[in-house]
């Protein structure tokens, strides 16, 4: 790559991050440059091609190397998941569900410009319809500001106690224009070793019940209330809870979901600020900004009781319901 079009790239990169409301960049060094330089040649195609790189401003702005921070590239790409058994999720007292029915589920429509609101995160108003605090980005400008939290995430230092033990950071995978976010509660030890949410045990009754469902897992996002492995999978304390806010706030605003699912207290805890239980919780709209909230029974929890299967399976068809999608079994 061109030494201008590695300039041209970095400015750009620094206005996405600074349009996403990003101030504090990782620290530089010789590792996160070439990790850096790498990601812009496999993004070089992305990076250019927008219009914003025509602009003589981007040049005029990085005339003098002093002023070029570079960019962080963020490792998104997980490692290969484990196997999944194809073992469907089968709650009890329902048939068993036919996915031929499912229809496509629409895709958002994304503005194609959007100048991004540098307000602070206004605070979760649990009980009441909201907004969201921006506007819409296009979704190349997601990817970026993902990749730019990203590399915020594997920076992060706060908790103390976690973060000398963890193997990996988990940011979240999935579409970033998703209708629907799974919210859960920390990795476990799965996956703390791939780096990616709900891999392990959970993870799989996670993918059955989306099979059952008829939601495909790529089309969802799936993200946890804290980004790294508790020691011992220890419940998230409230101090961890809220060292990561600022990042799960920060995926959902950029996002904007139609749908928060949240799977378990601790995920209600993180999205509604509510110690409620599940039972209490369950069954009705809750809201977060522009989202609608559902809460439903942690997948762990399913697995050790499993009676509540059909309560989470009456959860996901009002879900469905709400979202105009059909509800498999059901003719
Ligand atoms: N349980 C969670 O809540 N999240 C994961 O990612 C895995 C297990
Ligand atoms: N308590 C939890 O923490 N999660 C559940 O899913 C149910 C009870």
């Amino acid at each position: 790559m061109q030494r201008n079009q590695w300039k041209a790239a970095s400015a750009q990169l620094l206005k996405h991050w600074s349009r996403s409301g990003i101030s504090q960049l990782p620290t530089s060094t010789a590792e996160s440059h070439s990790v850096a330089a790498s990601w812009l040649e496999t993004h070089a195609s992305l990076v250019f091609e927008t219009p914003e790189s025509a602009n003589p401003r981007v040049n005029a702005d990085v005339s003098s190397d002093s002023q070029v921070a570079p960019p962080i590239a963020a490792n998104l790409v997980a490692e290969p998941s484990p196997q999944r058994q194809s073992v469907p999720f089968t709650p009890q007292a329902v048939a068993e569900p036919t996915l031929k029915s499912v229809a496509e589920p629409k895709t958002l429509a994304i503005p194609s410009s959007s100048p991004r609101s540098t307000s602070p995160i206004s605070t979760t108003q649990p009980g009441s319809a909201g907004t969201w605090n921006s506007k819409s980005l296009p979704i190349l400008e997601r990817q970026v500001a993902f990749d730019a939290l990203n590399a915020q995430v594997i920076a992060c230092r706060k908790c103390e106690e976690i973060v000398c033990r963890r193997q990996r950071t988990v940011f979240g995978v999935g579409a970033l224009n998703a209708r629907v976010v799974m919210f859960g509660e920390a990795p476990g030890a799965d996956e703390d070793r791939l780096g990616e949410p709900f891999v392990g045990a959970a993870g799989q009754l996670l993918d059955k019940i989306l099979v059952a469902s008829g939601l495909k897992r790529p089309e969802v996002y799936i993200l946890n209330s804290l980004k790294c492995r508790p020691p011992n999978n220890r419940t998230p304390a409230e101090s961890e809870i809220e060292n990561c806010r600022p990042f799960f706030e920060a995926q959902l605003e950029t996002i904007q979901p139609e749908y928060i699912v949240c799977w378990g207290a601790v995920a209600v805890r993180a999205v509604l600020g509510s110690t409620d239980s599940v039972g209490r919780l369950r069954g009705k709209f809750h809201f977060y900004r522009g989202a609608k909230v559902l809460v439903t029974y942690h997948p762990s929890y399913l697995l050790r009781t499993p009676d509540a299967k059909k309560l989470t399976w009456e959860d996901m068809k009002m879900l469905l319901k709400d979202m105009g999608l059909p509800i498999p079994g059901k003719s």
